[in-house]
């Protein structure tokens, strides 16, 4: 069982991204969860930072994420922290996406909490922070939690990031090196587009776009990257077909689903053209540390990698006045790094680490 950490903006497809989070299986002969979800950051992004905080709350409420869990004879207290991280990007203004998400971020989902629920205010209550400027809070939470993780010899951590880095960036820069090369095994993200148009620019998907500069720290970071970009999540399509096998029986959470993506499917459709419907990006974080095998991608080429995936470079465009702004720039030939020895020697120091001269992204490709 994998420890994570989703750090996410709810949003639709976020929203369906913390389901798997609670508890997807690899397999349905599983009885309990693949996955063991230690908390839950929340970063604007789809909607300001007290509506994606807001909306985290409620659809913690409305998956039952608190009640006593019985599973395979089992019984266990769920204690999963929320708290409310970065209402802004790190240099960028604000920018939200109402066209998609709706102005609350979850336009058009059914079955949700009331804001006053008891329980859901319970959720905000407990919340490690309340206000807009929690970041700090959440980057002394995840070092107290490595920390004491790593004292007790426990596994390291995944981070599931499925909204802007904020967050995660900020993490990155404040907590000691050792500390995260220790306790985090890896990144998975959703952003991005790796050779393909983007969705908010010629070649900006919407997570980097917002706050680049924050991308740009994580994707630098010599840890582990694994990036679902727009390239692989236009693949995973939520068809009418697979609306109907989720309709055709009811409770609660399907109503709550089904009516996520009739909402998502629309917008997709008015603001992209896309006719067979949405695509579930932030999904795939998920179902790739749940089932990396559904994934596949280049191997890499060297024989000390015994057939690992490739992994590669990435920077960010962060020229503002550039059409390519945003782009994540995938050197997928290794040409870049090479043709800029100096910039190569720099980066000797990664290559103790990770032994790739910062190639450090494995970009999915096909699902
Ligand atoms: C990303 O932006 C948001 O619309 C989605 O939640 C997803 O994380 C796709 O570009
Ligand atoms: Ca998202």
């Amino acid at each position: 069982v994998k420890s994570i950490w989703l750090d996410a903006d709810p949003g639709h497809d976020d929203a369906v991204a913390l389901l798997l989070a609670l508890f997807g299986r690899s397999s349905s002969t599983h009885t309990s969860p693949d996955v063991h979800l230690l908390g839950l950051s929340t970063v604007a992004g789809n909607a300001c930072g007290l509506a994606t905080w807001q909306n985290a709350a409620k659809l913690l409420v409305a998956y039952g994420a608190d009640d006593v869990e019985r599973r395979g004879g089992r019984e266990r207290e769920r204690d999963i922290a929320l708290i409310r991280g970065a209402d802004e990007p790190l240099v960028q203004s604000v920018r939200a996406d109402a066209a998609i998400h709706g102005e609350d971020g979850l336009g058009g989902v059914m079955g949700l909490p009331a804001l006053s629920d008891p329980r859901v205010q319970q959720y905000l209550q407990h919340s490690h922070s309340r206000n807009a400027n929690g970041l700090h809070t959440f980057i002394s939470h995840l070092i107290a939690l490595l920390q004491e993780r790593t004292s007790k010899g426990l596994a390291p951590i995944t981070i599931a990031a499925t909204g802007p880095l904020t967050n995660i960036a900020m993490l990155l820069k404040c907590a000691p090196k050792h500390l995260i090369r220790a306790g985090v095994q890896e990144i998975v993200l959703m952003g991005g587009a790796a050779g393909c148009p983007g969705n908010r620019g010629p070649l900006a998907e919407f997570n980097i776009l917002v706050d680049p500069e924050a991308a740009s720290i994580v994707f630098d970071y010599d840890i582990p990257v694994t990036m679902a970009g727009l390239n692989v999540t236009h693949q995973a399509i939520f068809t009418p077909e697979l609306q109907a096998t989720l309709t055709a029986k009811k409770s609660p959470i399907r109503t709550l689903l089904s009516s996520a993506m009739t909402f998502f499917a629309q917008t997709y459709e008015t603001e992209f053209d896309f006719k067979c419907g949405p695509p579930v990006h932030d999904f795939l974080v998920l179902a790739y540390i749940i089932s990396p095998h559904l994934f596949s991608g280049p191997k890499s080429s060297s024989s000390d990698d015994n057939g690992e995936p490739a992994r590669y470079r990435v920077d960010i465009e962060r020229n503002a006045h550039s059409p390519a702004f945003a782009a994540t720039v995938v050197d997928f030939h290794d040409q870049w790094r090479q043709q800029h020895q100096q910039q190569h020697q720099q980066q000797q120091q990664h290559d103790e680490t990770w032994g790739k001269g910062g190639r450090n992204v494995r970009v999915l490709q096909h699902v």
